[in-house]
Protein backbone atom coordinates (compact mmCIF):
# COMPACT_ATOMS: atom_id res chain seq x y z
CA UNK A 1 0.00 0.00 0.00
CA UNK A 2 1.37 3.46 -0.95
CA UNK A 3 2.18 5.84 1.96
CA UNK A 4 -0.26 8.40 2.33
CA UNK A 5 1.22 12.10 1.82
CA UNK A 6 2.33 13.74 4.94
CA UNK A 7 1.01 17.43 5.62
CA UNK A 8 2.76 19.92 7.40
CA UNK A 9 0.03 21.07 9.82
CA UNK A 10 1.61 23.87 11.24
CA UNK A 11 2.13 25.23 7.60
CA UNK A 12 -1.41 24.43 6.97
CA UNK A 13 -2.94 26.16 10.27
CA UNK A 14 -0.58 29.81 9.59
CA UNK A 15 -2.10 29.54 6.18
CA UNK A 16 -5.70 29.58 7.77
CA UNK A 17 -4.47 32.08 10.71
CA UNK A 18 -3.16 34.49 7.75
CA UNK A 19 -6.37 33.87 5.48
CA UNK A 20 -8.59 34.77 8.06
CA UNK A 21 -6.76 37.59 9.48
CA UNK A 22 -6.55 39.11 5.83
CA UNK A 23 -10.05 38.39 5.99
CA UNK A 24 -11.11 39.90 8.66
CA UNK A 25 -9.10 42.85 8.25
CA UNK A 26 -10.68 43.26 4.78
CA UNK A 27 -14.31 43.21 6.52
CA UNK A 28 -13.26 45.56 9.32
CA UNK A 29 -12.21 48.19 6.50
CA UNK A 30 -15.03 47.97 4.55
CA UNK A 31 -17.56 48.64 7.84
CA UNK A 32 -15.61 50.80 9.01
CA UNK A 33 -16.19 52.79 5.59
CA UNK A 34 -19.59 52.44 4.92
CA UNK A 35 -20.13 53.62 8.69
CA UNK A 36 -18.25 56.42 7.87
CA UNK A 37 -20.34 57.08 4.41
CA UNK A 38 -23.48 57.07 6.59
CA UNK A 39 -22.07 59.57 9.16
CA UNK A 40 -19.99 61.70 6.98
CA UNK A 41 -23.75 62.26 4.67
CA UNK A 42 -26.77 61.68 7.41
CA UNK A 43 -25.06 62.26 11.18
CA UNK A 44 -22.60 65.09 10.56
CA UNK A 45 -24.54 68.79 10.64
CA UNK A 46 -24.39 70.62 7.33
CA UNK A 47 -21.13 72.27 6.73
CA UNK A 48 -21.40 76.09 7.96
CA UNK A 49 -20.25 78.37 4.62
CA UNK A 50 -19.23 80.95 7.25
CA UNK A 51 -15.51 79.74 7.04
CA UNK A 52 -15.71 80.47 3.47
CA UNK A 53 -17.01 84.08 4.06
CA UNK A 54 -20.87 83.99 3.67
CA UNK A 55 -22.49 86.53 5.43
CA UNK A 56 -18.97 88.51 5.29
CA UNK A 57 -19.33 90.15 1.77
CA UNK A 58 -17.61 87.81 0.02
CA UNK A 59 -17.99 86.06 -3.28
CA UNK A 60 -18.82 83.06 -5.40
CA UNK A 61 -18.14 82.36 -8.82
CA UNK A 62 -19.98 79.88 -10.51
CA UNK A 63 -19.41 79.18 -14.10
CA UNK A 64 -22.47 77.49 -16.19
CA UNK A 65 -24.54 79.10 -13.89
CA UNK A 66 -27.47 79.98 -16.13
CA UNK A 67 -29.12 75.92 -15.68
CA UNK A 68 -28.94 72.82 -14.17
CA UNK A 69 -26.56 72.02 -11.57
CA UNK A 70 -24.63 75.75 -11.95
CA UNK A 71 -27.92 77.61 -11.33
CA UNK A 72 -28.40 76.04 -8.75
CA UNK A 73 -25.07 76.58 -6.88
CA UNK A 74 -25.72 80.26 -7.75
CA UNK A 75 -29.33 80.22 -5.45
CA UNK A 76 -27.75 77.67 -2.95
CA UNK A 77 -24.62 79.45 -2.31
CA UNK A 78 -26.56 83.09 -2.34
CA UNK A 79 -28.97 81.38 0.29
CA UNK A 80 -25.94 80.95 2.57
CA UNK A 81 -24.93 84.67 2.28
CA UNK A 82 -22.35 84.98 -0.70
CA UNK A 83 -22.89 87.41 -3.36
CA UNK A 84 -22.65 85.36 -6.55
CA UNK A 85 -20.57 86.17 -9.81
CA UNK A 86 -22.25 84.06 -12.75
CA UNK A 87 -21.07 82.74 -16.12
CA UNK A 88 -22.43 81.32 -19.39
CA UNK A 89 -22.93 82.27 -22.96
CA UNK A 90 -26.17 83.73 -22.60
CA UNK A 91 -26.95 87.25 -21.21
CA UNK A 92 -30.37 87.52 -20.89
CA UNK A 93 -30.78 84.55 -18.76
CA UNK A 94 -27.88 85.22 -16.61
CA UNK A 95 -29.89 88.73 -16.04
CA UNK A 96 -32.75 86.96 -14.86
CA UNK A 97 -31.45 84.02 -12.66
CA UNK A 98 -29.06 87.53 -11.26
CA UNK A 99 -31.83 89.26 -10.63
CA UNK A 100 -34.25 86.41 -8.96
CA UNK A 101 -30.97 85.99 -6.33
CA UNK A 102 -30.92 89.41 -5.79
CA UNK A 103 -34.54 89.77 -4.76
CA UNK A 104 -34.90 86.14 -3.08
CA UNK A 105 -31.47 86.30 -1.26
CA UNK A 106 -30.72 90.13 -0.37
CA UNK A 107 -27.13 89.57 -1.95
CA UNK A 108 -25.38 91.12 -4.79
CA UNK A 109 -24.62 89.61 -8.52
CA UNK A 110 -22.38 90.06 -11.17
CA UNK A 111 -23.15 88.96 -14.51
CA UNK A 112 -20.19 87.61 -17.02
CA UNK A 113 -21.31 86.33 -20.50
CA UNK A 114 -18.92 84.52 -21.99
CA UNK A 115 -18.09 81.37 -24.00
CA UNK A 116 -15.83 78.96 -22.17
CA UNK A 117 -15.29 77.34 -25.32
CA UNK A 118 -12.95 80.29 -26.62
CA UNK A 119 -9.37 79.72 -25.38
CA UNK A 120 -8.51 83.28 -26.33
CA UNK A 121 -6.69 85.89 -24.36
CA UNK A 122 -9.42 88.32 -24.40
CA UNK A 123 -12.09 85.56 -22.65
CA UNK A 124 -9.21 85.77 -20.14
CA UNK A 125 -8.95 89.12 -19.69
CA UNK A 126 -12.84 89.59 -19.80
CA UNK A 127 -13.11 87.39 -16.56
CA UNK A 128 -9.92 88.53 -15.03
CA UNK A 129 -11.34 91.96 -15.20
CA UNK A 130 -15.02 90.83 -13.92
CA UNK A 131 -13.15 89.06 -10.61
CA UNK A 132 -10.14 90.60 -9.86
CA UNK A 133 -11.27 93.96 -7.57
CA UNK A 134 -14.11 91.16 -5.91
CA UNK A 135 -12.94 89.57 -2.62
CA UNK A 136 -13.69 85.68 -3.90
CA UNK A 137 -13.64 83.32 -1.55
CA UNK A 138 -15.17 80.40 -3.33
CA UNK A 139 -14.94 79.01 -7.24
CA UNK A 140 -17.51 76.40 -8.65
CA UNK A 141 -16.17 75.22 -11.79
CA UNK A 142 -18.97 73.76 -13.18
CA UNK A 143 -19.44 74.44 -16.78
CA UNK A 144 -19.28 71.24 -18.46
CA UNK A 145 -19.24 69.67 -22.12
CA UNK A 146 -20.08 65.97 -23.03
CA UNK A 147 -21.27 64.14 -26.63
CA UNK A 148 -24.18 64.90 -28.15
CA UNK A 149 -24.50 61.34 -27.88
CA UNK A 150 -22.98 58.03 -26.99
CA UNK A 151 -20.23 57.98 -30.50
CA UNK A 152 -17.23 55.81 -31.63
CA UNK A 153 -14.46 58.16 -31.14
CA UNK A 154 -13.53 58.07 -34.65
CA UNK A 155 -16.95 59.04 -35.69
CA UNK A 156 -16.90 62.15 -33.40
CA UNK A 157 -16.79 65.35 -34.86
CA UNK A 158 -13.34 67.31 -34.06
CA UNK A 159 -15.56 70.86 -33.27
CA UNK A 160 -17.14 68.56 -30.39
CA UNK A 161 -13.89 66.55 -28.91
CA UNK A 162 -12.11 70.12 -29.07
CA UNK A 163 -14.88 72.13 -27.18
CA UNK A 164 -15.07 69.23 -24.20
CA UNK A 165 -11.26 68.99 -23.60
CA UNK A 166 -11.47 72.71 -23.92
CA UNK A 167 -14.52 73.75 -21.73
CA UNK A 168 -13.80 70.75 -19.62
CA UNK A 169 -10.16 70.77 -18.82
CA UNK A 170 -8.24 74.06 -20.43
CA UNK A 171 -10.71 76.48 -19.01
CA UNK A 172 -10.94 75.09 -16.00
CA UNK A 173 -7.27 74.70 -14.84
CA UNK A 174 -6.36 78.62 -16.42
CA UNK A 175 -9.98 80.09 -14.99
CA UNK A 176 -8.33 77.91 -11.21
CA UNK A 177 -5.34 79.95 -11.89
CA UNK A 178 -6.92 83.36 -12.35
CA UNK A 179 -9.18 82.73 -8.72
CA UNK A 180 -6.17 81.35 -6.95
CA UNK A 181 -4.11 85.03 -6.39
CA UNK A 182 -7.84 86.36 -5.71
CA UNK A 183 -8.72 84.01 -3.47
CA UNK A 184 -5.77 84.46 -1.46
CA UNK A 185 -6.44 88.24 -1.43
CA UNK A 186 -9.55 87.48 0.31
CA UNK A 187 -8.48 85.47 2.95
CA UNK A 188 -5.63 88.10 3.23
CA UNK A 189 -8.35 90.73 3.67
CA UNK A 190 -10.07 88.53 6.45
CA UNK A 191 -13.76 88.20 4.00
CA UNK A 192 -13.28 84.30 4.25
CA UNK A 193 -11.33 82.18 6.78
CA UNK A 194 -10.64 79.55 4.01
CA UNK A 195 -10.86 79.64 0.16
CA UNK A 196 -12.74 76.95 -1.58
CA UNK A 197 -12.66 75.70 -5.06
CA UNK A 198 -15.11 73.02 -6.57
CA UNK A 199 -14.44 70.98 -9.78
CA UNK A 200 -17.74 69.26 -11.18
CA UNK A 201 -16.80 65.82 -12.20
CA UNK A 202 -18.59 63.12 -12.97
CA UNK A 203 -18.89 59.08 -12.65
CA UNK A 204 -18.00 58.24 -16.83
CA UNK A 205 -14.40 59.75 -14.98
CA UNK A 206 -14.78 57.49 -11.99
CA UNK A 207 -15.64 54.36 -14.41
CA UNK A 208 -13.81 54.37 -17.78
CA UNK A 209 -17.39 54.97 -20.32
CA UNK A 210 -16.94 53.60 -24.01
CA UNK A 211 -18.38 55.68 -26.71
CA UNK A 212 -18.10 58.44 -24.47
CA UNK A 213 -14.10 58.23 -24.21
CA UNK A 214 -13.63 61.69 -24.54
CA UNK A 215 -15.75 63.19 -21.78
CA UNK A 216 -14.81 60.01 -19.98
CA UNK A 217 -11.27 60.87 -20.11
CA UNK A 218 -11.71 64.55 -19.62
CA UNK A 219 -13.55 63.88 -16.39
CA UNK A 220 -11.00 61.50 -15.18
CA UNK A 221 -8.27 64.18 -15.87
CA UNK A 222 -10.35 66.77 -12.91
CA UNK A 223 -9.56 63.17 -10.53
CA UNK A 224 -5.60 63.89 -9.86
CA UNK A 225 -5.91 67.41 -10.90
CA UNK A 226 -8.15 68.30 -7.64
CA UNK A 227 -6.05 66.14 -5.30
CA UNK A 228 -3.03 67.58 -6.40
CA UNK A 229 -3.92 70.99 -6.08
CA UNK A 230 -5.54 70.55 -2.55
CA UNK A 231 -2.33 69.28 -1.21
CA UNK A 232 -0.86 72.05 -3.50
CA UNK A 233 -3.02 74.83 -1.63
CA UNK A 234 -3.35 73.44 2.06
CA UNK A 235 -0.77 75.79 3.69
CA UNK A 236 -2.83 78.54 1.29
CA UNK A 237 -6.04 77.65 3.22
CA UNK A 238 -7.74 77.19 -0.17
CA UNK A 239 -9.85 73.62 -0.17
CA UNK A 240 -10.27 72.36 -3.13
CA UNK A 241 -12.67 69.41 -3.72
CA UNK A 242 -13.83 67.05 -6.54
CA UNK A 243 -17.56 66.54 -6.67
CA UNK A 244 -18.28 63.31 -8.16
CA UNK A 245 -21.92 62.67 -10.17
CA UNK A 246 -23.66 60.04 -11.42
CA UNK A 247 -26.74 61.16 -13.56
CA UNK A 248 -28.81 64.48 -12.66
CA UNK A 249 -32.08 65.96 -13.93
CA UNK A 250 -30.67 68.49 -16.85
CA UNK A 251 -30.26 69.30 -20.63
CA UNK A 252 -26.76 67.68 -20.13
CA UNK A 253 -27.90 64.47 -19.35
CA UNK A 254 -31.29 64.82 -21.47
CA UNK A 255 -33.24 63.17 -18.87
CA UNK A 256 -36.30 64.53 -17.38
CA UNK A 257 -37.71 62.46 -14.79
CA UNK A 258 -35.96 62.12 -11.63
CA UNK A 259 -35.57 58.68 -9.60
CA UNK A 260 -33.78 57.24 -6.85
CA UNK A 261 -30.33 57.21 -8.30
CA UNK A 262 -31.38 60.33 -10.67
CA UNK A 263 -32.18 63.85 -8.28
CA UNK A 264 -32.93 66.81 -9.71
CA UNK A 265 -30.00 69.48 -9.62
CA UNK A 266 -31.95 71.12 -6.35
CA UNK A 267 -31.57 67.96 -4.29
CA UNK A 268 -27.97 66.74 -5.69
CA UNK A 269 -26.78 70.88 -5.17
CA UNK A 270 -28.23 70.66 -1.27
CA UNK A 271 -26.44 67.22 -1.19
CA UNK A 272 -23.04 68.75 -2.03
CA UNK A 273 -23.48 71.97 -0.03
CA UNK A 274 -24.48 70.18 2.93
CA UNK A 275 -21.51 67.79 2.78
CA UNK A 276 -18.95 69.99 1.47
CA UNK A 277 -15.72 68.32 2.09
CA UNK A 278 -16.18 65.52 3.09
CA UNK A 279 -16.02 61.57 1.14
CA UNK A 280 -19.59 60.35 1.38
CA UNK A 281 -19.44 57.54 -1.01
CA UNK A 282 -15.76 58.52 -2.30
CA UNK A 283 -14.27 56.64 0.49
CA UNK A 284 -11.36 55.59 -0.78
CA UNK A 285 -9.81 59.07 -2.30
CA UNK A 286 -9.19 62.24 -0.55
CA UNK A 287 -10.26 65.72 -1.83
CA UNK A 288 -13.16 64.17 -3.20
CA UNK A 289 -16.64 63.44 -2.42
CA UNK A 290 -19.80 61.74 -3.70
CA UNK A 291 -22.79 63.56 -1.93
CA UNK A 292 -25.72 62.35 -2.98
CA UNK A 293 -26.72 58.99 -0.94
CA UNK A 294 -27.85 56.77 -3.47
CA UNK A 295 -24.51 57.73 -5.88
CA UNK A 296 -22.61 57.46 -2.66
CA UNK A 297 -23.85 53.86 -2.12
CA UNK A 298 -23.34 53.24 -5.96
CA UNK A 299 -20.04 54.21 -5.80
CA UNK A 300 -18.90 52.09 -2.51
CA UNK A 301 -20.47 49.17 -3.95
CA UNK A 302 -18.72 49.59 -7.18
CA UNK A 303 -15.17 50.10 -5.37
CA UNK A 304 -15.85 47.15 -2.59
CA UNK A 305 -16.84 44.93 -5.24
CA UNK A 306 -15.60 44.74 -9.04
CA UNK A 307 -13.80 47.60 -8.27
CA UNK A 308 -14.27 50.94 -10.70
CA UNK A 309 -11.41 50.14 -13.08
CA UNK A 310 -13.07 46.84 -13.79
CA UNK A 311 -13.13 45.69 -17.51
CA UNK A 312 -16.45 43.83 -16.47
CA UNK A 313 -18.05 47.18 -15.20
CA UNK A 314 -16.45 48.62 -18.65
CA UNK A 315 -18.29 45.98 -20.60
CA UNK A 316 -21.26 46.46 -19.11
CA UNK A 317 -21.12 50.06 -19.31
CA UNK A 318 -20.43 49.52 -23.31
CA UNK A 319 -23.78 47.76 -23.61
CA UNK A 320 -25.33 50.45 -22.17
CA UNK A 321 -23.85 52.57 -24.11
CA UNK A 322 -24.24 50.84 -27.66
CA UNK A 323 -28.50 50.28 -26.67
CA UNK A 324 -28.65 54.45 -25.85
CA UNK A 325 -26.85 55.26 -29.56
CA UNK A 326 -29.23 52.00 -30.89
CA UNK A 327 -32.00 54.15 -29.63
CA UNK A 328 -30.39 57.82 -30.47
CA UNK A 329 -29.83 57.07 -33.74
CA UNK A 330 -33.48 55.43 -34.49
CA UNK A 331 -34.92 58.81 -32.95
CA UNK A 332 -32.64 60.99 -35.27
CA UNK A 333 -33.78 58.75 -38.58
CA UNK A 334 -37.75 59.42 -37.56
CA UNK A 335 -37.16 62.97 -36.91
CA UNK A 336 -34.92 63.27 -40.39
CA UNK A 337 -37.28 61.63 -42.32
CA UNK A 338 -40.64 63.51 -40.79
CA UNK A 339 -38.94 66.55 -41.76
CA UNK A 340 -38.07 65.36 -45.65
CA UNK A 341 -42.22 64.52 -45.78
N1 LIG B 1 -26.37 66.27 -15.60
C1 LIG B 1 -25.71 65.18 -15.30
O1 LIG B 1 -26.26 64.05 -15.31
C2 LIG B 1 -24.27 65.28 -14.89
C3 LIG B 1 -23.66 64.13 -14.37
C4 LIG B 1 -22.33 64.21 -13.98
C5 LIG B 1 -21.64 65.39 -14.09
N2 LIG B 1 -22.25 66.50 -14.61
C6 LIG B 1 -21.46 67.72 -14.73
O2 LIG B 1 -22.16 68.80 -14.14
C7 LIG B 1 -21.78 70.02 -14.75
C8 LIG B 1 -23.01 70.84 -15.10
O3 LIG B 1 -23.78 70.11 -16.02
P1 LIG B 1 -25.35 70.30 -16.19
O4 LIG B 1 -25.90 68.94 -16.35
O5 LIG B 1 -25.89 71.18 -15.14
O6 LIG B 1 -25.38 71.03 -17.62
P2 LIG B 1 -26.50 71.93 -18.29
O7 LIG B 1 -27.81 71.80 -17.60
O8 LIG B 1 -26.43 71.59 -19.74
O9 LIG B 1 -25.98 73.43 -18.05
C9 LIG B 1 -24.81 73.84 -18.63
C10 LIG B 1 -24.53 75.27 -18.23
O10 LIG B 1 -23.29 75.66 -18.79
C11 LIG B 1 -23.47 76.78 -19.65
N3 LIG B 1 -22.59 76.58 -20.80
C12 LIG B 1 -22.61 75.57 -21.70
N4 LIG B 1 -21.65 75.74 -22.62
C13 LIG B 1 -20.99 76.88 -22.28
C14 LIG B 1 -19.91 77.58 -22.84
N5 LIG B 1 -19.30 77.16 -23.94
N6 LIG B 1 -19.47 78.70 -22.24
C15 LIG B 1 -20.09 79.17 -21.11
N7 LIG B 1 -21.13 78.55 -20.54
C16 LIG B 1 -21.58 77.41 -21.12
C17 LIG B 1 -24.95 76.75 -20.02
O11 LIG B 1 -25.45 78.06 -20.28
P3 LIG B 1 -25.46 78.75 -21.73
O12 LIG B 1 -26.04 77.74 -22.68
O13 LIG B 1 -26.29 79.97 -21.53
O14 LIG B 1 -24.05 79.08 -22.03
C18 LIG B 1 -25.55 76.24 -18.72
O15 LIG B 1 -25.67 77.29 -17.80
C19 LIG B 1 -20.92 69.64 -15.96
O16 LIG B 1 -19.57 69.80 -15.65
C20 LIG B 1 -21.24 68.16 -16.17
O17 LIG B 1 -20.18 67.47 -16.78
C21 LIG B 1 -23.56 66.47 -15.00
Amino acid sequence: MPALPTFDCKLITGVVYAATAIGLFKLASMTYSFLSLITSLFLLPPVDFKVYGAKKGAWAVVTGASEGIGQEFAKQLASRGLNIVLISRTQSKLEQIATDIETKYKVQTKVVAADCSKNTPELYALLSRAIEELPVSVLINNVGRSHEGPVPLVETPDEEVENILTINNLFLVKMTKLCIPVIDKAIASKKASRGLIVNVGSFAGLFPTPYLATYSGSKSFLQNFSQALSVELKSQKIDVELVLAYFVTTALSAIRRSSFFIPTPKDFVAATLRNMGRRGGAQDRFATSSPYPSHALLQYVAHNTVGVYSELLANATFKAMKATRAKRLKKLQRQKEAKAE
